[in-house]
């Protein structure tokens, strides 16, 4: 997302400006054209020829000494910018900006660019808690500026607390998400996805569970949100880390996933059920630990709700995508699928394939449609698997 973006770093006298050398260069790296501004304060602490070095372009912060590059240096780089960035944000170029005041090089800028801004707030704990920066701050967010939240941990006063410039790789994946949800070619698609397996409990430690890892559907989450779409991801229990950008909805049970689908389905664009779902849950819990005193042990079951088959019914305008895990007879068990479960797409996978179906990093799908149609694209990452089903889903969509 930040290949060929031009973005203008503001960097003011904060102790964390040192970060910013590497955020600088991280950008750089993702194909971005960085520029520099630095207030005076902060080329106290960091040389404006660093950030020349590593920026590969002229750094700006004299207001009377004219940068060869920009003509009116303090509009041209604000006409020149997709988006502005300042970090580290003091409470001093935090208070000028909320306040309007125009008395440097970077606060002119800011203040004659009408592009995009993003702020990264970074100070001592009781600055940022202190009522005229809370206010300011406000002041900033009602004017459309995005504050990205600052982190907590050490500061450089000696205390632990917020106020912590995040990680250069943080704000670099922040801008990522700016651009991936003003450009991805998701933009304006809510998706809700589902992931890992559900679980109906025997009693309270045991449970009906199955193999699925939830990889296929966080794959496919993830690459949604770097598309740019508003992701909703409800997933069953799974020991992976909750993706970036992304409200995940966690389930347990095949009941808690429908009641959770449900609650989101009329506002979404597109449903990919690539959870595993639970199609029997035991009569009866019990209360207590089952205790081994018999020889053999007999759970009645009942059967669950087929969630899928649910919102096919109820569908209006959502493109709905399954996924079929099969053992035999891959297509056409996955096509009759298509058609109790009132389906756009079915994503079939032979789940006994080698390099297929459970807990692998890669899959081999066969994609199915209500027409009879087949694309078989072989083995991917499931990464590519995700990416290749929003293709589709962005086809068969429009951005609202
Ligand atoms: O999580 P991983 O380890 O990465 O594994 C990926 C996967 C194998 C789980 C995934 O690729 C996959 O195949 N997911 C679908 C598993 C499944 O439940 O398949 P099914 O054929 O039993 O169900 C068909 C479709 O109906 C699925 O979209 C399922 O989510 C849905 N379903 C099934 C039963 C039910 N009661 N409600 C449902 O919504």
């Amino acid at each position: 997302m930040l290949e060929g973006k031009k973005i203008a770093i503001g960097v003011t006298g904060g102790i964390a400006c040192y970060k910013v050398v590497t955020l600088v260069s991280r950008l750089v790296q993702a194909g971005a054209e960085v520029r520099v501004v630095m207030s005076e304060a902060a080329t106290k602490l960091v040389s404006p020829l660093l950030f020349k070095e590593i920026s590969g372009a002229p750094v700006a912060y004299d207001m009377w000494r004219g940068n060869d590059e920009f003509n009116v240096e303090h509009v041209a780089l604000g006409r020149w910018c997709d988006l502005m960035v300042v970090a580290p944000a003091t409470a001093n170029i935090i208070g000028k900006m909320a306040g309007g005041i125009a008395d440097d090089l970077l606060s002119t800028t800011l203040m004659a660019c009408d592009k995009p801004k993003i702020i990264c707030p970074a100070m001592n704990t009781n600055m940022l808690n202190n009522p005229a920066v809370v206010r300011n701050l406000e002041t900033l967010r009602r004017d459309g500026i995005l504050i990205m939240p600052s982190g907590a941990g050490y500061l450089a006063c000696g205390i632990n607390g917020a106020g912590r410039l995040p990680e250069p790789e943080d704000i670099k994946a922040y801008l990522d998400d700016f651009f991936a949800k003003r450009d991805g070619d998701l933009r304006g698609r809510r998706i809700l996805v589902t992931a890992g397996g559900t679980r109906e409990a025997i009693d309270p430690v045991r449970f009906i569970g199955n193999r699925s890892s939830g990889k296929m559907g966080y794959a496919i989450a993830c690459d949604a949100a770097r598309r740019g779409a508003d992701v909703i991801l409800v997933s069953g229990p799974t020991a992976l880390a909750a993706p970036r950008n992304v409200t995940l909805i966690p389930v347990e049970s095949t009941q808690e996933m429908l009641d959770a689908c449900l609650t989101v389905y009329d506002s979404v664009d597109a449903v990919i059920k690539a959870a595993a779902v639970a199609d029997y849950r035991p009569h009866e819990k019990a209360a207590q630990k089952i205790k081994k005193n018999e020889e053999s042990l007999t759970i009645d079951l009942d059967k669950n709700p087929d969630i899928l088959k649910l919102l096919g019914e109820k569908k209006t305008h959502q493109f709905l995508v399954g996924f079929a895990a099969e053992t035999q007879n891959l297509i056409a068990n996955a096509a009759a699928k298509v058609q109790k479960k009132h389906l756009d797409m079915i994503v079939a996978n032979d789940v006994t394939a080698p390099g297929a179906g459970f807990s692998t990093d890669t899959n081999i799908v066969k994609l199915l449609f209500p027409d009879g149609s087949i694309k078989e694209p072989g083995l991917m990452s499931k990464e590519d698997v995700g990416n290749l089903i929003l293709d589709i889903v962005r086809d068969q969509t429009a951005e609202k």
